[in-house]
């Protein structure tokens, strides 16, 4: 399973990529809000640091808005991916871009039916958003099965980004049922590398090693 980041966060991404283990990042309106620089800004500077694919979300909610809007995003980079949300015309969106060869990754997914539109539509990517659901009393990680047996069944190949991430179950999770991608914010990293057992036997073997003499 690749592993994306979700932060518009120049240092985190930048320790995350030297652990080796990012795939590429995903940023939206939110994220991009909590940084002081502009968001263009940020974005060339993130395609700077990471090569695989980078999200950068539309906020035009009209599809002639939003082709605009995905044009001048992919001018910032050859790995920037247009994030355009699940509405009917962002689904008219993101069939003129496969066909303009830009790619997109369908933000804001929550439902089985969606998903399958998704994939039907061209999308490179679907971003089912399961921590939003387990907010709301709903099996986040159940979306994710779903998505996968029917984009199996017919061999669509639009990738499953689980989104949402709060915990390192649900990455954990993710992986048992065969996503293509989770996208995990820094903390939830730095969760997934943490063992209590781990850190009590650094420090047995450290204590052990001051009582080894010397010669
Ligand atoms: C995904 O692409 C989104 O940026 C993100 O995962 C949303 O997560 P949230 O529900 O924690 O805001």
């Amino acid at each position: 399973m690749k592993i994306f980041i979700d932060t518009a966060n120049i240092k985190e991404i930048r320790e995350a990529v030297e652990m080796g283990i990012i795939d590429g990042v995903t940023t939206n309106p939110t994220l991009l809000a909590k940084e002081s620089q502009p968001a263009i800004q940020i974005l060339r500077e993130i395609c700077s640091i990471v090569s695989g694919p980078v999200s950068a979300e539309v906020v035009t909610l009209d599809t002639e808005g939003m082709i605009k809007e995905a044009e001048e995003l992919a001018k910032i980079a050859k790995n920037i991916v247009i994030k355009i949300p699940l509405t009917k015309n962002g689904l008219k969106a993101v069939r003129i871009l496969a066909d303009r060869r830009i790619k997109t990754n369908v933000t804001l997914c929550f439902s089985p039916a969606q998903a399958l539109l998704v994939a039907k539509a061209g999308a490179d990517y679907v971003s089912p958003f399961i921590g939003r659901l387990d907010d709301s009393s709903h099996r986040g990680m159940d979306l994710i099965s779903d998505i996968k047996r029917i984009y199996q069944n017919y061999g669509f190949k639009t990738q499953i980004i689980v989104a949402s991430v709060r915990n390192p179950l649900h990455v954990v999770d993710a992986a048992k049922i065969g996503a293509d991608i989770a996208t995990v914010p820094f903390a939830v990293i730095e969760q997934l590398v943490k063992h209590p057992l781990t850190d009590i036997g650094i420090q047995r073997f450290f204590e052990d090693y001051k009582k080894i003499p010397v010669r």
